[in-house]
């Protein structure tokens, strides 16, 4: 995978075309904040009043308690650092959110987003094309640093309040100490970091960038990351695969299918192989 490292700032930008924005970052595999995609975002359907009124029959078990949406947007708006609201709480935008999300306008960070595609089975999109809707309170952050699952890229729009989301390039994987298992997953905590347990992870260089509501960050595949946020907070992540990070997502799925049924896995590479060819001649025929 080809990115660059020298950078100290993550872009901001309007009036972006699909070209530029494939050309200029995802082609680079650099993260973009992209400004004016998301004008939805301001719509009174996502106030926590209207979300309280219209959708508390929607529930989370959380350490074994119910919680209605209604408790659980008063928890994240209670949140302080100190009393942090428990997080991620996460639902499902499209099938639980219908009347809001069905029909927004997806960004398109190539030619297609595959995992959208009926050609991908359920088997072999594990459940990424889901959207998923996150609330969470001042102070919450995500538990760990880590790339998204199965390496796909990430597009995290912000529907109210503010979110920094700190990001490390791919080629600092070694400072992170992936677990082997989980290998997406870094046991550094990278607020008071154990150096003498990693101490490698003195030479991570962050990035920060700070959401506001209607502003999307395009995260690539493989880009370590964590969130703060720093008051009530509603974002809706969605994943992508496309051309440029095709061969990530289907090896990332190869080794996962050795972990959990080892005699199917074959099928993953014969898979990338036949489908890549069929995507990439799909995807040929789209301006
Ligand atoms: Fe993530």
């Amino acid at each position: 995978m080809k990115f660059r490292t020298n950078i100290s700032k993550i872009d901001r930008c309007s009036g972006l075309s699909k070209k530029a924005f494939y050309n200029n970052y995802v082609k680079s595999s650099l993260p973009v904040v992209i400004t004016d995609k998301a004008e939805w975002t301001s719509s009174e359907k996502f106030t926590p009043e209207y979300l309280k009124s219209n959708y508390n029959h929607l529930s989370k078990t959380i350490d074994g308690k119910i919680y209605s949406l209604s408790e659980i947007i008063d928890l994240c708006k209670a949140s302080t650092p100190e009393n942090k609201a428990p997080y991620p709480i996460t639902f499902d935008a499209l099938k639980d959110f219908s009347e809001n999300f069905g029909g927004l306008p997806e960004i398109l960070f190539g030619k297609s987003n595959r995992l959208n595609s009926r050609l991908l089975s359920n088997f072999f999109a594990k459940h990424t094309n889901k959207h998923e809707l996150f609330f969470g309170g001042y102070g919450c952050s995500f538990p760990t640093v880590h790339f998204d699952w199965l390496g796909v890229h990430s597009q995290i729009t912000q529907i109210k309040g503010e979110k920094d989301v700190i990001l490390y390039s791919p080629d600092q994987t070694p400072y992170f100490y992936p677990d082997k298992r989980h290998h997406h997953r870094s046991p550094v905590d990278i607020v008071n970091p154990d150096y003498d347990k990693f101490p490698l992870f003195k030479n991570a260089k962050a990035i920060k960038t700070t959401l506001k509501p209607g502003e999307t960050l395009f995260v690539p595949a493989g880009w370590w990351h964590t969130t703060y946020m720093h008051d009530f907070n509603l974002t809706v992540a969605v994943s992508h695969v496309n051309a440029f990070n095709w061969n990530f997502f289907m090896d990332e799925l190869y080794l996962n299918t050795k972990i959990h049924y080892p005699k199917l896995a074959w099928m993953v590479k014969v898979y990338k192989v036949v489908m890549s060819k069929i995507f990439n001649l799909k995807e040929s025929l789209v301006n």
